[in-house]
């Protein structure tokens, strides 16, 4: 008798995962913002992860820190000393103020304390080295973070295969593809880089391409999903999870049981 295949990967994610931390509700991307997704019942958490100039990383999601912080200024051109001289929490409310840069081991300590699971984004901004990033990140969040309770994704296909490369086997580094809208192609992709999950913004789309990719052997993830029709509509396509800037909302308000 041939063995019953492996049940789905989908079924060991929660329904939702809080965007850049609760980002509805803190500072995205920040201590605070995980501190709160878990204190609001997220199980997972979706982060994005890229390179100061002094090749330190950090938990950061634009090229530049002028619309999350009170300076101005290229990523790529600021020290760990002077990133952490920026107030990064002040923007979004008066009681965040104080709230620092986190950097990437920072935050796998937290993430480690709090028991969640993290998919990390490999951010890789105009003009910025994905190989570089690749190699700074990946070694310390596979030492960090156990593999079940890590993905990690990327819109960039060089990010995406180095990491593949480095790591071979699909059981030990899970691997997300993130794409803004689906190529025809996309189940070759898939294959060739041995991807755990698909990532997709909802808004494009369809009914069709969502039910063949939730009956593929990938599971599929949604960003960001706020409206909970929307959520109730996806999930009834196969959608695995949600990724949220408030999943507790999302979930008070549709009929989809957390
Ligand atoms: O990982 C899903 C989502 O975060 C991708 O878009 O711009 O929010 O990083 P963005
Ligand atoms: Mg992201």
């Amino acid at each position: 008798m041939t063995p019953s295949p492996s049940p789905p990967v989908a079924d060991e994610l929660p329904c939702t995962m809080a965007h850049r931390g609760l980002s509805a509700h803190a500072p995205e991307n920040t201590l605070s913002a995980v501190r709160a997704a878990h204190e609001t019942g997220a199980r997972w958490i979706e982060l994005d992860v890229q390179l100061l100039g002094d090749g330190t990383p950090v938990i950061w999601h634009d090229g530049d820190v002028k619309r999350c912080s009170n300076g101005r200024g290229r990523l790529r051109d600021l020290s760990l000393a002077s990133a952490k001289t920026l107030d990064v929490g002040s923007w979004f409310e008066a009681k965040f103020t104080g709230e620092r840069m986190a950097t990437l081991d920072e935050m796998l300590e937290l993430v480690n304390e709090l028991g969640l699971g993290l998919n990390l984004e490999l951010k890789v901004n105009r003009g910025r080295d994905a190989r570089a990033l690749v190699e700074a990140v990946l070694p310390r969040v596979m030492e960090a973070v156990p593999a079940k309770r890590l993905i990690l994704s990327s819109f960039d296909a060089v990010a995406l295969g180095v990491m593949r490369t480095r790591q071979p086997d699909p059981e030990r580094l899970r691997l997300g593809i993130l794409y803004q809208r689906p190529p025809r192609n996309w189940a070759d992709d898939a294959a060739r880089l041995e991807a755990y999950s698909l990532h997709v913004d909802w808004r494009r789309l369809s009914a069709r391409t969502a039910q063949a990719m939730a009956a593929s052997p990938y599971s599929l993830l949604c960003y960001t999903v706020n409206d909970p029709r929307v959520f109730e509509r996806l999930r009834a396509w196969g959608v695995a999870s949600a990724i949220s800037d408030d999943p507790g909302r999302l979930l008070r308000q549709s009929r989809i049981a957390g």
